[in-house]
């Protein structure tokens, strides 16, 4: 039998960075064999899988959502279909695919969280296989998910950002702040975006953005470049003192979209201890006195709580990617054996976009 291999977490660490060091490996892996598989399995030949940040958090137990260890990292990849079980219709061998990260891999619930994506095969069910949309490689359709559709509920479900509207994009170099930046220009609105470097800003601003500033002292130029007014929506996805100062250069009404805290890791305990010891405060005068709505939007949980938001949610996403309105940016790319220098230079920032690595 053919032999890969995986990365593998054999327990949560105190931080990312020393879960990475000290608790993960990379370890031999069997083909799946199909026959012992459910008739709806698909096995996916892994050719690039996404470096989240949620992957390096689900190291140390401090996402919200805890994989069991022993647990290969890697919410989201792309491959080649080499094998498929007998109930399988839709999709057959050698179609270039994306497999859908809240079905399959460590963000999903059930048996497929076994099969992540930092490794030579994946297992998924039919009904998480895609076609890899457009034009895009395996590197894009890989990081095209979960970015786009944290994108799509923040910015449109939760955020009704329309066009003429003006947003403060918060974390913009990022994963899913780059594919807000893309998203919101897709809608027709104005974008400001934020960054601590300079250099990772002018991608930011060839990707589509506005106007870009630095992530501190911003408020008076925001208020500059919207004539006195400030933003209609923001969104932050950094956290900290980003987020109060944000507070300072939004319209009476505005829209502050709550959709992570990068700058902020260890909001919840290390070894998933839970709790949150040192979570994010937002001065509530300032919140009153401005009339704003402040809305959470938890992309995956929103979407348990509700499943009828995913399928529009979805189809948009397959849709802008389909048409080419919308390319992941993938600025750094790792063989699988350098797993940990991946995941370091994620949590470093030295990323723009998306980190991948190749099985
Ligand atoms: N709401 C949801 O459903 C959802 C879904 C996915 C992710 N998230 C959360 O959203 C956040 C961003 O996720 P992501 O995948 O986009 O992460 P990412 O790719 O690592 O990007 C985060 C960005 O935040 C900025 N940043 C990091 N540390 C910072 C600091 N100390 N001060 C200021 N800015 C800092 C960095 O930009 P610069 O270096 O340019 O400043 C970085 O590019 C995370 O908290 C993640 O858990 C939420």
């Amino acid at each position: 039998m053919a032999e890969g291999r995986r990365v593998v977490v054999a327990r949560f660490g105190e931080t990312p960075l020393e879960a990475i060091a000290e608790h993960a490996s990379l370890e031999p892996m069997a083909r799946p064999d199909v026959a012992s598989l459910a008739p709806v399995d698909v096995v996916v030949a892994i050719r690039s899988a996404h470096v989240n940040w949620v992957d390096l958090l689900m190291t140390s137990g401090q996402y919200q959502h805890m994989a069991k260890p022993p647990y290969t990292p890697g919410l989201e990849y792309a491959g080649e279909v080499v094998d498929v079980g007998a109930a399988v219709r839709r999709v057959k061998v050698g179609d270039r695919v994306l497999v859908d990260g809240l079905l399959a891999g460590p963000r999903s619930l059930g048996a497929y969280q076994a099969y992540g994506g930092f490794a030579t095969w994946g297992v998924a069910p039919e009904e998480a296989i895609h076609p890899i949309p457009g034009s895009l490689g395996f590197d894009e359709a890989a990081c095209l998910l979960g970015s786009y559709e944290t994108a799509y509920h923040c910015l449109v479900a939760r955020g009704r950002l329309a066009a003429g509207e003006t947003v403060l994009v918060h974390g913009a170099s990022g994963s899913t702040g780059l594919a807000a930046v893309q998203v919101a220009k897709l809608l027709g609105a104005t974008v400001i975006a934020t960054g601590r470097s300079e250099k990772k800003l002018e991608v930011v601003k060839a990707q589509g953005a506005d106007h870009v500033l630095p992530s501190t002292g911003f408020k008076d130029r925001v208020k500059e470049l919207t004539s006195g007014a400030g933003v209609d929506v923001v969104y932050d996805g950094v956290g900290g003192d980003v987020s109060v100062e944000s507070l300072r250069c939004v319209k009476f009404g505005a829209r502050f979209l709550i959709v992570g805290w990068a700058a902020t890791p260890f909001v919840a305990r290390g070894q998933g201890g839970r709790g949150a010891p040192n979570a994010n405060v937002l001065p509530t005068n300032l919140v009153m006195m401005k009339g704003l709505d402040v809305l959470g939007c938890p992309t995956v949980i929103s979407t348990v709580m509700n499943p009828a938001i995913r399928a529009p949610r979805l189809a948009a996403v397959l849709e802008w990617a389909n048409r080419g309105a919308i390319r992941p940016h993938v600025s750094h790319t790792f063989a699988l054996g350098d797993y940990r220098a991946a995941m370091q230079a994620k949590w470093a920032g030295e990323v723009v976009g998306s980190a991948v690595l190749h099985a």
